[in-house]
């Protein structure tokens, strides 16, 4: 059977950052410590006065068709995702094939585009629906250009100002795919929840500490209906499992309790007893309480295990490295995971072609999936194109100040763009250029 899945992968990061620990802690009379070591985040990403989830999403897929080799012709979908749309009607894919048509010769006409929305899962979604659509063989031999884009922002003084962040994932969906092959085999974990929510505002309505529990509780039930489609989930059998990342210290509460369900009745399970017990198991004790403060104290006691740890720091931990520098990317969060993976795979010389990615993504509202990937031949050459290193090298470092007119200028509440001077000079790359006559957002090439 032909292949299908994610065939290359580019990375537009906010041309702005904002440093957490040196420039958000102090202005919030914080500790440095509550966002480096417990959240696990030291910069966010932010968009400059002139770039937004159009610009973002556009520049990545630029780099991405130039560099390979494509042009409009050879798109016959694009799927946008994102949770910080500006338009109820007219989708972001439209805005973006409108920029990619100002430097292209053909265009995009004959493309079937859509938005996605379903929180952070709706990347994912996304390429759901592209591997659907070549599998089902509508696509005549072209590929799905597949964008997540968000300005991840809340509102000031929200304790989610922690954990912002701004950029887009541009991926092409192709058939002998260069860089991951998606697998038929999903889970599913999905509820009615009211945790994180925008009732037609923009910033979020969040439940910061019943969100963390929702996205628990949805790992949870979409692992367990993975193994219930059959696959084996044993923890040793995955190079890399990415996570959704809101931030890394959530990645490592779910990485835990991930880790305790799929060791249950294993060999790592009897070889960890000797060391600190077996799990505990609901029927040994009398109430629901004293069950999950077993399941607490065994957590924390499994954690400190050398295997956990070797575990960790091999599968879990080259993951973040990314999300470290941007924070929240909401539906290109998990897709950033997997790059910051394979990233520092090829940095330290693992060869991982043809091994398995474990990819757990999150949506609030909510939903979990889990699905396992294959690592295709052409992923070293995929990594080395990126410029990742050299985008984040390059941010402008904003003050608290310059941090708190930026935040206004995205707020879609204010009007005050045309007050506010650009920190950065735009080159070679699409730019917001002020509203049309029927209040839509407008973009140009600056070449
Ligand atoms: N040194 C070390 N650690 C410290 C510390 C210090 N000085 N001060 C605090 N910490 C630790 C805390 O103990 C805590 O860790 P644990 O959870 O392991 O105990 C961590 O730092 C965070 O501190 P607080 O709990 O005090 O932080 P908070 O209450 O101000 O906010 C938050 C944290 C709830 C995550 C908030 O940032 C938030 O609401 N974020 C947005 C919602 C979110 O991201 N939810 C995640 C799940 S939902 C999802 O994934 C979808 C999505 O993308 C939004």
């Amino acid at each position: 059977m032909t292949t299908v899945g994610i065939d290359a992968i580019e990375i537009r990061t906010g041309k702005l950052q904002l440093d957490l620990a040196e420039t958000f802690a102090p202005a919030q009379d914080e500790d440095p410590g509550k966002y480096t070591k417990g959240l696990g985040l030291h910069v966010s990403s932010f968009p400059d006065v002139y770039e937004d989830i159009v610009t973002m999403a556009a520049n990545a897929a630029h780099r991405l068709m130039e560099r390979k080799g494509l042009t409009p012709d050879d798109i016959g979908r694009i799927d946008v995702a994102t949770e910080s749309a500006f338009d109820n009607s007219k989708p972001v894919s439209t805005y973006v094939a409108g920029c990619l048509e100002q430097v292209y010769d053909d265009d995009f006409h004959h493309a079937n585009k859509g938005e996605r929305k379903f929180a952070c899962i709706a990347g994912t979604q996304s390429l759901d629906d592209a591997y659907n659509w070549i599998r089902a063989g509508r696509n005549r031999g072209r590929k799905a250009l597949v964008i997540a884009t968000d300005t991840a922002l809340y509102a000031r003084d929200d304790p989610g100002e922690a954990t912002q962040g701004a950029g887009a994932v541009a991926m092409i969906v192709d058939e002998n795919p260069d860089f991951v092959e998606l697998s038929t085999d999903q889970g599913f974990g999905s509820a009615d929840e009211t945790d994180f929510l925008k009732p037609n505002q923009q910033f979020p309505s969040v439940d910061g500490k019943r969100s963390m529990k929702v996205y628990l509780a949805r790992m949870r039930e979409a692992m367990e209906d993975l193994e219930r489609a059959g696959v084996d989930l044993h923890p040793d059998d995955f190079a890399l499992i990415p996570f959704h990342t809101p931030f890394p210290g959530m990645v490592r509460k779910a990485a835990a309790l991930g880790y305790r369900h799929v060791c249950r009745d294993t060999d790592v399970e009897l070889t960890l007893a000797e060391e600190i017990g077996r799990q505990p198991r609901r029927e040994e004790f009398k109430t629901q309480e004293q069950f999950f403060d077993a399941i607490e104290e065994y957590t924390d006691a499994l954690t400190e295990t050398e295997r956990y740890e070797d575990w960790y720091a091999d599968t879990i931990e080259p993951t973040l490295e990314i999300a470290r520098e941007v924070g929240n990317w909401y539906t290109g969060s998990v897709h950033v995971a997997r790059v910051a993976g394979l990233k520092h795979a090829l940095e330290h010389d693992r060869d991982l072609t043809g091994a398995q990615l474990l990819v757990a993504s999150y949506g609030s509202g909510a939903q979990a999936e889990i699905h396992a990937e294959t690592v295709a031949d052409g992923w070293k050459a995929e990594i080395e194109a990126l410029n990742v290193d050299d985008q984040l090298d390059r941010r402008y470092d904003i003050s608290f100040a310059e941090y708190e007119r930026i935040h206004d200028v995205h707020n879609h509440d204010t009007d005050d763009y045309a007050d506010v001077e650009e920190l950065t000079t735009p080159s070679e790359e699409f730019v917001f250029d002020g509203w049309g006559r029927m209040g839509e957002r407008k973009y140009r090439y600056v070449r």
